[in-house]
């Protein structure tokens, strides 16, 4: 048996959340699932964002499923998908981008992964406003982080059979910050002679991946570069509904979909519940149980080509409800 915490999060997070916990259980596997909440919603019943209890389920089970999480803009409280993150140290932010079969895009046979740095960049969270009113955010940028990243990137490539990592950058401009991200991908480069090195700077990095986004394999970029370029990514291949995602630390990990979580459709059963079955599934391959990530890996398939279930965002009728009743059906 295993122990998997489970955060249903905000907005249509409690919806997929609960598809994908029901898509889980239909392969057989005995899975303990240890609820817990935090978010807006917890706040707002509670007073507190992140109760103690979710700490210590994470700690105590270590891999986590979980669903987004709503953070204020411009004010309040700082991401506490961010914090998460950084708390437990989850470097490595995997996000497989794959053209399905059976959805309407003008790409065909896309197949990358994006390694994001997760834990610093822009995103380390150090913001003050000067004496004369203006604002600074600092990117910080390590060594440490920087390599390991790069080494996630090119072992995955390794083991699959990948020629090319690409990196995607900004080091004419920042010299210094991404110039030591680069230097440290460059390094790391070099123990893997038969995978070519490709540099990219990000803004040619996006036109490249809107005009021909099947020249990519494997990108390893910075935190904030990361996040962009992802959703971008999500767009080649049909949108949010579909792309999974993984925070990768060396002891707990947390599978949740690259997604927000979309207030304009939330609780209306409109929500496609596929980004985060697959995010389970990258969960389960984690676990090493590859033969139930495959079966709802061709489960998710056969529903959006052969049965033609589809939600709204992919220009169908079907609801979450019933696209997960199909799924389930679907695995064998
Ligand atoms: P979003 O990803 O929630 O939504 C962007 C657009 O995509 C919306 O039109 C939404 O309806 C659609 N969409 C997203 N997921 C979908 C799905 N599964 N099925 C169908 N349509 C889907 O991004 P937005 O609106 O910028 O952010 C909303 C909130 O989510 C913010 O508070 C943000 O901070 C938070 N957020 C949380 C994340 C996390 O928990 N990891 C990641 C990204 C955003
Ligand atoms: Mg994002």
């Amino acid at each position: 048996m295993y122990n998997i915490t489970l955060i249903p999060g905000d907005g249509i997070g409690p919806e997929v959340s609960e598809a994908a916990k029901h898509v889980v259980d239909a392969t057989g596997l005995n899975i303990n699932w240890e609820t817990v909440n935090a978010g807006e919603k917890v706040f707002q019943d509670t007073g507190v964002l992140v109760p103690e209890k979710v700490f210590q389920s994470i700690e105590k089970n270590k891999i986590v499923l979980k669903g987004p999480i709503t953070t204020p803009i411009g004010s309040g409280f700082r991401s506490i998908n961010v914090m998460l993150r950084k708390k437990y140290d989850l470097y490595s932010n995997v996000r497989p981008v794959r053209s399905l079969p059976g959805i309407n895009t003008p790409f065909k046979g896309i197949d990358l992964v994006i390694f994001r740095e997760n834990t610093e960049g822009l995103y380390a969270g150090i913001e003050q406003e000067l004496p004369d009113g203006s604002c600074e955010a600092v990117k910080r940028v390590s060594r440490n982080a920087s390599i390991r990243i790069a080494e996630a990137a090119f072992e995955y490539a390794k083991k699959n059979n990948k020629k090319k990592v690409t990196v995607a950058h900004k080091a004419n401009i920042m010299k210094l910050a991404d110039g030591l991200f680069l230097n440290c991908v460059r390094e790391v480069s070099q123990a893997y002679p038969d995978i070519a090195l490709q540099e990219v700077i990000v803004d040619n990095m996006c036109m490249q991946l809107v005009m021909n986004p099947n020249q990519f394999e494997v990108i390893v970029t910075m935190n904030l570069y990361g996040d962009l370029l992802s959703d971008l990514c999500a767009g080649l291949v049909g949108g949010l509904g579909l792309v999974p995602g993984a925070n990768i630390g060396k002891d707990i990990s947390i599978f949740e979909a690259v997604h927000g979580s979309a207030p304009d459709i939330a609780g209306k059963n409109l929500a496609n519940p596929i980004a985060l079955i697959l995010s389970s599934a990258m969960m389960l391959n984690h676990m090493g149980e590859t033969d139930k990530a495959e079966a709802i890996i061709k489960a998710v398939t056969k529903t959006i080509y052969e049965d033609k279930v589809l939600t709204c965002d992919l220009g169908g009728k079907a609801t979450t409800n019933e696209i997960t009743k199909a799924i389930i059906k679907n695995i064998i």
